[in-house]
């Protein structure tokens, strides 16, 4: 199988006072190239951290993660974040849109280090909103979209440099389930075009749209089917 995403005895230790928690603890796991893969498993389970890992935010406390050819356990950050912005799309939680920014230029955000005219960022982040079907909503805030349209113009800003990687924690929590399920549609499609698609859910009911569901516990994999 041609290895496009691998890890090796992954780990990360989080250390607070006296606990040791090993919240990722000796994963290796491989992915294909446009893979749709879900894991799922409890709170706590090590989801994130794991996602967190592949994508390269942070650094682990030992083992590797190789994405593409390219090691993503170094400590050279800025390697890291460029790797990052090139490769990887992000659709987390906690990457919340900026409050005082339309979804427009929310979404443009990704595109302001590129060496591009003004008019051509434009309509690449105008492509992406139509692709989440939001692009009636471009001059909107976040405070006045629903959270189903929020969670679409995250997915819009991840998408905008056309990543080859989407990573994406809970992507439905907090969505009700007919956004949800418009939110997973559209990943599907992603995955269709070609995208790589990896996610961590609890909400079993995605579970049967993934091609791929891996089961994790206690920062070890526990089940991998499909
Ligand atoms: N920054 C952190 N510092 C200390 N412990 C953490 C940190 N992030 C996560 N943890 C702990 O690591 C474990 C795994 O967490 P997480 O990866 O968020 O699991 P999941 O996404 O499956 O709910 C949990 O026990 C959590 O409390
Ligand atoms: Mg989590």
């Amino acid at each position: 199988m041609e290895k496009f995403i691998s890890t090796e005895n992954l780990t990360k230790i989080y250390r607070k006072a006296e606990e040791e928690i090993r919240a990722v603890d000796g994963i290796t796991i491989h992915f294909r190239k446009g893979e749709f893969a879900a894991f799922y498993g409890t709170s706590g389970a090590g989801k994130s951290t794991l996602l967190y890992l592949i994508g390269g935010l942070g650094q682990p406390t030992e083992g590797k993660v190789v994405v593409d050819g390219v090691d993503l356990s170094t400590p050279d950050e800025d390697r890291r974040a460029e790797f990052r912005r090139e490769k990887i799309g992000f659709i987390f939680q906690f990457f919340y849109l900026l409050p005082t920014l339309t979804a427009l230029e929310n979404v443009l955000v990704p595109l302001v280090p590129l060496d591009l005219p003004k008019e051509n960022k434009v309509e690449k982040a105008l492509e992406a909103l139509e692709k989440v079907g939001l692009s009636h909503r471009r001059n909107h805030l976040p405070g006045e979209l629903s959270g189903g349209e929020q969670q679409r113009a995250v997915i819009a800003r991840a998408l905008v440099l056309e990543p080859e990687i989407i990573l994406a924690d809970e992507p439905t929590s907090d969505l009700d389930r007919k956004t949800a399920e418009a939110v997973i549609a559209l990943l599907r499609d992603l995955n269709y075009q070609g995208h790589t698609i990896i996610m961590a859910t609890h909400d079993l009911r995605i579970l049967d749209h993934a091609s791929r569901c891996i089961g994790m516990e206690d920062g070890k994999i526990v089940s991998d089917e499909g």
